[in-house]
């Protein structure tokens, strides 16, 4: 695990020098993915094609999930979870919340995790059973923090239908709870839940290459990471949250059938 989690952290970091290295150069170069609004920049591709290089060179075998490139097949059970770029608005605007995210899973299950915000020069890392680390120190969420006090970050998906619900579920939220925070980087927001700077999490439309990683981080800081009413995290719904807020932010959203696109 040490090894995958050494591994997973050099070519975060190389992937991630690389991209504020190159940024200003390139950040003109954009195309459209899903919506207008959805910008892929050549550095996203960049950024995936290098970490991809890296990994297969180190483990041949082994399979590979990435945002840009889908699922690449191997032989082996481990499996790397690659977003090359968390935060692609935040990235091509200038401001500091975008990551790269890598994940090992082996059997299905993460075992080791690396998000890498290089504008902050933070390096979350987190190896199941072991903790979580921002730049080598130990991470722990707070806790009991009651619904009504908690900071809660959240974030939008790129069409407007789930926009639209999305809206909807976050104005019945923000009433019942501290404050609302939209980071732009959903690896981001469940790191920054690990070190305590935001009390919960919600979305809906994140992917395995968003969370992976940093769902890791957030586990082992002692959050808990979920779906609604009993499911696991999915594409479909996520919650975190330390428990018990945990409970309270679920309880509040479930009957709100928020796994729902107009
Ligand atoms: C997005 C970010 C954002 C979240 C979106 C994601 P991308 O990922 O994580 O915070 O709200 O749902 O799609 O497109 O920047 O890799």
């Amino acid at each position: 695990m040490t090894d995958f989690l050494t591994l997973a952290e050099d070519i975060a970091r190389e992937a991630g020098d690389m991209l504020l290295a190159k940024r200003p150069t390139m950040s003109g170069e954009i195309e459209t993915k899903s919506s207008p609004t959805d910008v892929v920049t050549t550095l996203d591709k960049a950024s995936e094609e290098l970490i991809r290089e890296r990994v297969l060179a180190a483990r041949p075998d082994d399979r590979i999930l990435g945002e840009e490139g889908g699922e690449e097949p191997g032989e082996s059970d481990v499996r790397w979870i690659v977003d090359p770029i968390d935060g692609t608005v935040n990235f091509l605007y200038g401001l500091p919340d975008w990551a790269v995210s890598i994940a090992v899973e082996v059997r299905g299950e993460v075992v080791a995790g690396v998000v890498n915000v290089p504008a902050r020069g933070e390096v979350f890392t987190a190896a199941r059973g072991r903790g979580a680390w921002l730049n080598g120190s130990p991470l722990r969420c707070n806790t009991g923090v009651p619904l009504a006090q908690a900071l809660v970050s959240t974030g939008f998906g790129y069409l407007k239908g789930r926009r639209e619900v999305q809206g909807q579920v976050v104005a019945h939220v923000l009433p019942r709870v501290r404050d609302i925070r939209r980071g732009g980087s959903c690896a981001v927001d469940l790191c920054s839940l690990a070190a305590g700077r935001v009390d919960a999490y919600y979305e809906r439309g994140i992917n395995p290459w968003d969370y992976a990683a940093a769902g890791l981080v957030a586990t082992e800081a002692g959050a808990r990471l979920g779906g609604l009413n009993g499911r696991p995290v999915s594409p479909s719904y996520a919650v975190c949250a330390a428990p018990g807020l945990f409970e309270e932010l679920h309880d509040l959203l479930a009957p709100l059938d928020p796994e729902r696109d107009s």
